[in-house]
Parts: C-alpha cells; structure tokens; sequence
C-alpha cells in the first residue's frame, strides 16, 4: 500500500471521541484517511515563532504520525488571518462583501505555501500519494513540481467553489487557478462546487472539460470529481453509545423539562447563517406563541478566528441578538434560546443531538456540513427527531428528506420549525431511514478510499521542466 504524505494547514489528530472542544470535520477525517495508510501529516503547528526556521516537530500521536512547523507572525497574519481568512474564505462563500483584497496578504500566501513545500519535499519517497487539503493550500501542487516531485498530487478543498463571477473579483485569480493546474486529481464536496470550478477554466483559461470530468489546459490533465465526505460512521456511533453521551442526554433531556429541544451547532462564523437563524427562531415565537413555550433553542457555537474582524462583528451580533429574542420572550421559568460559546466533546454532541426533537442547520453556505450527518447518526431510530437543512449546504445533495430550507427567508426557516414540530412519528421515520443509509454508507471510509483510487490512477502529470 502506497504510502500517504496528507498535507493540511493545522495538524489536529483528534483525542478520544470524550475530549473537549471544536473538532473540525477535516481534523477528523484525516486522522481517519491515516489511520490505514502508514504516512505522514504535515502542516503548521498552530505555534508562533520569532524567525522561521523550517525546523521540523515529528511526533506520534494517537496512532498517526505527525510533521510540523511553526511560522513567524507576519506568516500568521498574512497568509492565516489574512489571505485564507480575509479573502479566500468570504469570497469563496460567496461574501463578496466581506473579502477584503491586500496584496500583502497574497504575498504572504505565497511565501508560505513556498515554506510548506521546502519541509514537505524531503519527507516524500517516490511511491508516495501526497493529499493537500483545503483552501489554505492551493498552489502548493505547482511548487512541489517546482522541486521536482514526480509523485501523484492531489488536492481536495472542503469549502465550496464560487460561481466565475464572483471568482474573477481576486486579484491574479488565474493565476491560482493556473498553479491549481499541477494537481493529478482536484476534489470537491458536491457538484454544485465542481461546476463552477470547470466552468471558469473553460470560460476563463480556454481549457476544455471532457464527459469523464477530465480538465484539459496547457497540456495538462486533471481529474476534476465531486468527493463528498462523510462523517466516522462507525466512531461516531461508538461515542454515541457511550456513558458520556448517555448522561448528557439525560442533562439536556432533565433540564429541558419536557420542552422540546431545537439544537444547532456550528464553529462561530458568519457562513453559518446565526444571524438569520436566530431571526427566524424569532419569527417562529411571534407567529406561534401557542407552540413557542413548549420549545427551546439550544445554539452552541464556539468562537473562532478570533483575529479576524468579521469575525468578533459576528460574536457581538450574536450576542445582542439572543438578548434582544429572550428579553422579548423570556418568562420567569423560560429562557427561548440557550446561546453557549463553549465547544463539547463529540461523545456529549452526540448525547445532545439525540435529545432534541430539531437539528437545526441552516448555513448561508457550506461545503458540505458534517453536524447535519451527526445529528441524523445520533438519532433514536424508533422515534427520530427531524433535520432542517439550509438547500445551500452540500449535504442537501445527499439528506433530501431533511426539511430542506432557503435560510435567507425567515419566514420559511419559521414555518420549518413549526412543521418539523408536529410532525408525526411515522413521517419522522420514513425520513430519518432515507437519511440515515446515506450517512451509513457515503461515511469518511468511502471518502478516503474513492479519492484515494483516483489519486492513484494513470500517470497524468510528470514534472512539468520534463513533460515541456
Ligand atoms: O474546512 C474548513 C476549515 O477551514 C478547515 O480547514 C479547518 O480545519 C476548520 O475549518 C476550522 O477552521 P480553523 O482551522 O481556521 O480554526
């Protein structure tokens, strides 16, 4: 079996399923890619250093071997804060409002992907697969065959692609495609995200894009596929059947007191659609007082990216918003939302998912969303709650019989909740096992073991000094 060099910007092998804290879908799902191929997972420690030095921190942890560096501050704040955070990430969720266009941060960018393919390049054999992940990362295939590596390259990026209109408002924005150009294979959550991509190196670099999803440019072939990923069936439902999860079920189930519980859960981040959730939440209390009191809304949203501007603008309008809905609604033995910035082990998540009535995930948009596949494993087959999911999630491709939502409109999000509500337990049922096949068997594993396949087919790409 061919060895595997993953390469990601954090490195987060994820503790036991009962450890505390935000435990990023990509974390876990790489650490389940390691977990079969013998390899190495390389990226930034999270650490900040005075002066560079490329040193390497090799580690073994929880079964998988880990490579990692520590960067300067101006790195962090360039490429990290900045051009991932800053521009990359609003514009490819469609914010073009929010992105925000520095050139320094594009420098940065650059400078470091150039520092993670110097450490990465004398880590890989020649037999090696190497896997890079996400957003942070995508030119690094092109200075990896920059210094000669032959191996098969593949990138995978965990958020969505935005429509060439919106894609062609970056700076220099063919030139990262161009770079992107050196991958073997280039994946995708959902077709959605897939099209896009396509359509701009057709309209926009005039390369072609054959049936078989084959993207031909400048003499060069990609595989271009969508990859859905999926959640650790099997780990996760191990952390739901465990004490922890048990007794936070009871927890959530005791102080409920009977109310039905509506569960969201989401990284701290304006893509996650908070705002408009808690707006239609409150829809839904105005127009249906007389269901109202028999609910609670449970929001845990840990904070994150904390340096980033938009990102404390969120958290403050969070907070004034879910004091504005329960200062209107409160009661003295009622409070409508339950808003909590604390992050909670996977084994509790799951504990708490089972005991609420609604999974509540409504994000603007989102690569795919892992909660919504979590919410629907947890669920207690004979008497399932229901998922209300936003249509602009990918997971809306595979979970159709979630109460499928447009989350800009709070009168149709309000309406959802009222419906999912009332629904009976036979509707529930029927949903929630269409749901729960999809989620069983398009699992983490399946993700892994496709990408893999592709990544290692044909030869496509020698080294372009060679190939030209
Ligand atoms: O997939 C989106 C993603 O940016 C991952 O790359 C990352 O691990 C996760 O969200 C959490 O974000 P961050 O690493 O910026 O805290």
């Amino acid at each position: 079996m061919n060895r595997l060099i993953v390469v990601s910007n954090r490195v987060s092998v994820p503790k036991a399923a009962d450890s505390k804290g935000a435990q990023g879908g990509l974390a876990v799902a790489l650490a389940a890619a390691l977990r079969e191929h013998r390899g190495i997972w390389f990226g930034w420690s999270g650490n900040e250093t005075e002066t560079f030095t490329g040193h390497l921190n090799m580690q073994r942890q929880h079964g998988v071997t880990t490579a990692t560096i520590d960067l300067e501050h101006q790195d962090i704040d360039e490429y990290y804060n900045g051009y991932a955070n800053r521009t990359l990430w609003p514009l490819f969720h469609y914010r073009v409002d929010l992105t925000e266009y520095e050139r320094s941060f594009g420098a940065g960018y650059e400078r470091v992907n150039q520092r993670f393919a110097d450490s990465v390049t004398p880590l890989v054999e020649p037999d090696d697969l190497v896997w890079i992940h996400d957003y942070h990362l995508l030119p690094l295939g092109k200075f990896l065959r920059d210094r000669g590596m032959n191996n098969r390259i593949g990138l995978f990026l965990h958020i969505p692609w935005p429509p060439t209109r919106l894609f062609v408002s970056l700076p220099f924005h063919e030139r990262l495609v161009e770079h992107m150009l050196h991958y073997d294979v280039i994946g995708f959550q959902s077709r959605e995200w897939l099209e896009s991509f396509n359509h701009y190196v057709e309209k926009e670099l005039g390369g072609t894009v054959s049936d078989d999803g084959t993207v031909e440019w400048n003499g060069r072939r990609v595989v271009a596929r969508a990859f859905p990923i999926g959640i650790d069936y099997a780990e996760f439902m191990a952390a739901a059947e465990s004490d922890i999860a048990k007794r936070a079920f009871e927890r959530l189930k005791s102080s409920a007191d009977g109310k039905k519980v509506i569960i969201g859960v989401d990284r701290l981040d304006y893509s996650k659609g908070l705002v408009e959730r808690f707006e239609s939440y409150h829809r839904f209390l105005t127009e249906h007082p007389e269901a109202a009191k028999d609910v609670v809304l449970l929001q845990i949203a840990p904070p994150s990216r904390e340096d980033v501007n938009t990102y404390q603008d969120i958290r403050n309008t969070l907070e004034q918003s879910a004091g504005h809905i329960n200062g209107a609604h409160a009661d003295v033995d009622w409070v409508p939302i339950r808003y909590v910035n604390q992050g909670y082990s996977r084994a509790e998540l799951a504990g708490f998912y089972r005991a609420s009535r609604v999974g509540l995930v409504t994000p603007l948009r989102d690569g795919m969303n892992l909660v919504a596949k979590e919410y629907v494993a947890a669920q207690d087959p004979e008497d399932p709650g229901v998922l209300i999911l936003s249509r602009f999630a990918g997971a809306a491709l595979q979970l159709a019989e979630a109460l499928l939502v447009n989350p800009h409109s709070s009168e149709e999000v309000g309406d959802a909740i009222n419906t999912a509500l009332s629904m009976p337990r036979e509707e529930r049922i029927r949903r929630w096992q269409s749901m729960v096949q999809s989620v069983r068997d398009e699992d983490v594993i399946a993700w892994r073991d496709d990408f893999v396949t592709a990544l290692k087919g044909p030869p496509a790409n020698a080294n372009p000094r060679q190939a030209a």
